[in-house]
């Protein structure tokens, strides 16, 4: 099945948005990167889906050269920061220049020495172990090497194209139906 860019029948995805820093042939770069997934605690690993092939995107064929790469969760107050990274190639524009010009700031990493994203919600420094072609994303599955997160800060949230903040919290079910849901466990739990 072929769903395309864009289509409605995908759109109830809710995704983060990663921050993704390199470095390598293209200089000190950052692409915007909604597909951005946590896989594993231990040992933590995250991937970054990037669209084309290895050598497709400015991100994607700098981190095959380094093996190194950055994730900055953008925070809620960074959606501007989102749309340069995301806005146009590392191969064109030097969207790191932009967003000092702009009065955002990067910090080097302590492991990797990848840039990262000051007032991220979440910043990490990742090691790439696997490249993986999925359909018509490449999969760069990378350990995480450090990892930071602001108490203060809430995610960016991306859902169709928009952006928005986390909203109100939906609490657990009514104890009623917590019980209801106990007793139905142990009416079908399976005989071994
Ligand atoms: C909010 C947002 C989320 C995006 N998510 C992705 C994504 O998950 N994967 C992807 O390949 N491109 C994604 N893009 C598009 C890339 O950021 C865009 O193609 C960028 O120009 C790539 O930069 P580069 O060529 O410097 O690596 C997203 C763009 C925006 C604005």
């Amino acid at each position: 099945m072929d769903l395309g860019w864009g289509n409605q029948k995908a759109s109830k995805f809710v995704t983060n948005v990663g921050l993704i820093t390199s470095d390598g042939p293209n200089g000190p770069n950052i692409m915007a990167a909604e597909w951005t997934f946590y896989l594993s605690y231990s040992p933590a690993i995250i991937s970054v889906h990037i669209g084309g092939s290895e050598n497709g995107k400015a991100t994607a064929e700098n981190i095959m050269k380094t093996k190194e790469f950055g994730v900055s969760l953008a925070a809620s107050d960074q959606n501007a920061i989102s749309s340069i990274a995301g806005g146009s190639s590392g191969r064109e524009v030097d969207k790191i220049a932009i967003l000092k010009e702009m009065g955002f700031e990067l910090y080097k990493g302590k492991k990797t020495g990848v840039l990262l994203v000051k007032g991220a919600a979440t910043n990490a420094e990742c090691h790439l172990l696997e490249a993986k072609q999925v359909g018509d994303h490449v999969m760069l599955i990378g350990e995480v090497m450090e990892i930071d997160s602001d108490a203060s800060k809430e995610p960016l949230i991306y859902q169709f194209g928009k952006y928005y903040k986390l909203g109100e919290q939906i609490y657990k079910p009514a104890p009623d139906v917590l019980e209801k849901i106990a007793a139905l466990k142990v009416k079908y739990t399976k005989k071994k």
